[in-house]
This record gives structure tokens, sequence and C-alpha cells, in this order.
């Protein structure tokens, strides 16, 4: 099956007691037994609900994986993929992510014995520096969050494969849609589903989707015994928004482009980070593992100061200053001061997460009134 195919029809079956074309919304949390045992598949909803169930199904076919697993929300899915270490192991990591994945690694996990590096990954041979026997986890943002770095996932595969140490990907801004990292050779997919799979700003949620058996079923102990589940409304709602994912996958692509090629020569703007630029640096991996180049783009502000980028930031009319991204509507961010303002300054002054930074999460409106709100701000 392809994409959009995928994206309306899997998991999902007539309901066989009503042919109800859409999944029902299960709201309830227990399910009766015939005798203890003998239950049709579901105990508790904390571990298994019909809803999410359909839901898990649709997410796994659309990363090209066998299993999927959906959590309350992207932090419950990270948190249960760290839970597979234990003190001593050490995790190698980009050092350009996103704010709440720092914090978890460092205010959470490294308080329970687990060891981080945060590397450069441009060059993926950077990661062989840092690995060694306690290395058990790789995990990859890219494109990169906000700074849209773009890291070589088949090769840091390659490597992780090599030394047995496992590869989860954050694919949350490129989307199924754009980028598959199982096919790659990625053993775990992350998704903040409360982004373009949700893809209307009204559910938080996350995922992780996988191929191995065992990984799964560690996964699901983890997920049943901590309990970080979504609900049957939520998992509805996003059931509901993967049915025009490729639709509109196809519209942020557009826009995002347009605004890219208008904002690139903008007397306003000094530097851009979009991967579909020729002169982006890794813009022949983005190439090669991407099948578009997405709507997020991040811009710095030619000579602005914190007040100047606050100015400008809160003057938009069709964009919404909000933290997220990823929804039909068009939102801008600051992400020292919003999304991550938990990074020291020192680590986002490295990779270039400056004050005169603003992210834009380009939304499918009409691109005209897109373009005249960005000319409008930036006058
Ligand atoms: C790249 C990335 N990963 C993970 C997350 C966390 O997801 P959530 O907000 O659904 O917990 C976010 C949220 O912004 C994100 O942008």
């Amino acid at each position: 099956m392809k994409f959009g195919t995928k994206a309306i029809h899997a998991g999902q079956e007539p309901d066989p007691s009503t042919g109800a074309i859409m999944t029902p919304i299960y709201q309830t949390s227990t399910y009766w037994q015939k005798s203890p045992g003998d239950n049709k598949g579901f105990e508790y909803s904390r571990g298994t609900n019909p809803t999410r169930k359909a839901l898990e199904s649709c997410l796994a076919a659309l990363e090209n994986a066998n299993f999927g697993l959906a959590f309350s929300s992207g932090m419950g899915a990270t948190d249960a993929v760290m839970k597979l270490l234990a003190p001593g192991d050490e995790v190698i990591t980009g050092n350009d992510l996103y704010g709440g994945s720092y914090r978890i690694f460092t205010k959470i996990f490294a308080n329970y014995g687990i060891k981080f590096h945060f590397i450069d990954m441009s060059d993926p041979n950077n990661v062989k520096n840092y690995i060694n026997d306690h290395t058990k986890l790789i995990w990859i943002e890219t494109p990169t969050n906000p700074t849209m770095q773009i890291v070589d996932i088949a090769a840091v595969g390659a490597i992780a494969k090599e030394n047995n140490i496992l590869l989860a990907v954050d694919n949350t801004f490129a989307s199924p849609y754009l980028q598959n990292p199982i096919d790659l050779g990625a053993d775990i997919v992350m998704h903040s589903v409360t982004k373009y799979l949700g893809g209307h700003s009204d559910v938080v949620m996350g995922a992780l989707m996988l191929n191995d058996e065992d990984l799964y079923k560690r996964l699901w102990f983890i997920y049943n015994a901590c309990g970080a589940t979504p609900g049957p409304m939520d998992s509805f709602l996003v059931l509901r928004g993967l049915k025009t994912l490729h639709l509109r996958m196809k519209a942020h692509c557009e826009n995002g482009r347009q605004i890219a090629e208008f904002l690139k020569t903008h007397p306003k703007v000094d530097k851009i980070y979009w991967p579909g630029f020729t002169d982006h640096p890794n813009h022949d991996i983005a190439k090669k593992q991407m099948r578009d180049f997405g709507g997020m783009i991040s811009i710095t502000l030619k000579g602005a100061d914190l007040q100047e980028t606050y100015r400008v930031a809160s003057s938009f009319k069709v964009f919404t200053l909000a933290e997220s991204l990823g929804g039909v509507e068009s939102l801008i961010n600051h992400p020292v001061s919003m999304t991550h303002g938990s990074i020291p300054k020192a680590e986002r002054d490295k990779v270039g997460v400056t004050d005169n930074l603003l992210r834009l999460s380009v939304g499918v409106e009409d691109i005209e009134d897109l373009l005249d709100d960005l000319k409008q701000a930036l006058s």
C-alpha cells in the first residue's frame, strides 16, 4: 500500500458490532471478563484500548514498522526509550536537540547514572570517537530543532549496527511522509505526535515505532508499567488527523519552499536554516534521505538585539507566536525564550541558537497571506 492509502486505512476496519466506518472512541477504562483471564484481548486501558490499538497499527504502517506504541506525549515516548538503559550506560546524541530532550537527558537520566555525549553529528564518523563498551544507545534528531542540521541516518545506522548499539531517531520534524528512519537502519523511531502526525494543534501525544519483537516487548512492559499512555479520545483525534497527513505535508512543503526563497534574500534576514537550499551544509544528505524539505525554517534577524527580536516576533497577524509546530496553522517561535530555554546559553550559542533566532512552522494557509504577513512583520 502507498503512503496516502495507509494514512487513511491502516489498522482500521469497519466496527464489527455496528459497521461504523470510523473507529469508535472506546471510552472505557476496563473490560468484561467472562471468567478471570477469559476476555477479548483487552483487560485495562492503561495497557490496551481498541481505539489506541488502531492508531498504533496505523502509526507503525506509516513508518514501515512492525510495531507502534502511543504515549501521552513525545517526552513520555523518549522517557520509555531511556528506561531501557541502566546506570553506567552511555548515550551518544547530537548537540542541537529539542530543549525538552536535552532537559530529560541532563536533568533526569543523568541523575540515574547514565552518561550523555552531546556531539556534532554532521560528520557521522565523529560518532566513532565516543563509542566505548558502555555505549548502549545513539539518539539522533534530524532535521534538528531549531537549526535544521541534517544527520546521515544510514551512515550512523551502519556504525550502530557494527558496534551492537541501538539507534533511535526523533523523526518529528520530517514526519514519516518525508523520511523513514527504520528503512535507513534505525531500531526505533520516535515522534512527537503532537506535531505533524496530529496536525491540528489539539492533541499532545508521542509514539515509538520499531521492528524487533523482543525490543517491542521490553518497551511495551515499560509503557504499561510506567503508564504514560494516551486516552481513547486523543487516539481518535490523531487517527482522524492522520487521514490527511500526506495532503497536509505536500502543502507544508510547497509553502515552506516559497517562504524559504522569499526570506533568503530579505534584507532583514541574516542567516536562514532550511535543508532545501543547495548551499545548506548537508543538503546532499537531506536530498538522499528525505523526499522533500518540509515547512520548518529558522532565521536570524540582521543586527537585531533581544528587544527587536521580541518586537518582530510579536508583530505577526497570520503566524501565531506560540510553542509547538506541525499544525495546519503557521506558528512563529523564539527558541531562546520558549522551546529551548532549558538549554544553557553557552550550549545554545555553540550551535547558533542565538537571541535573534526565530523559528517558523509554515502552515497550510494561502501562501499570499503568509508572504504578506512576513513582509509586514519584517518591515
Ligand atoms: C523534535 C521534538 N522532539 C520531541 C518533542 C517533545 O514532544 P511533546 O511536546 O509531544 O512531549 C518535541 C516538542 O516540541 C520536539 O519538537
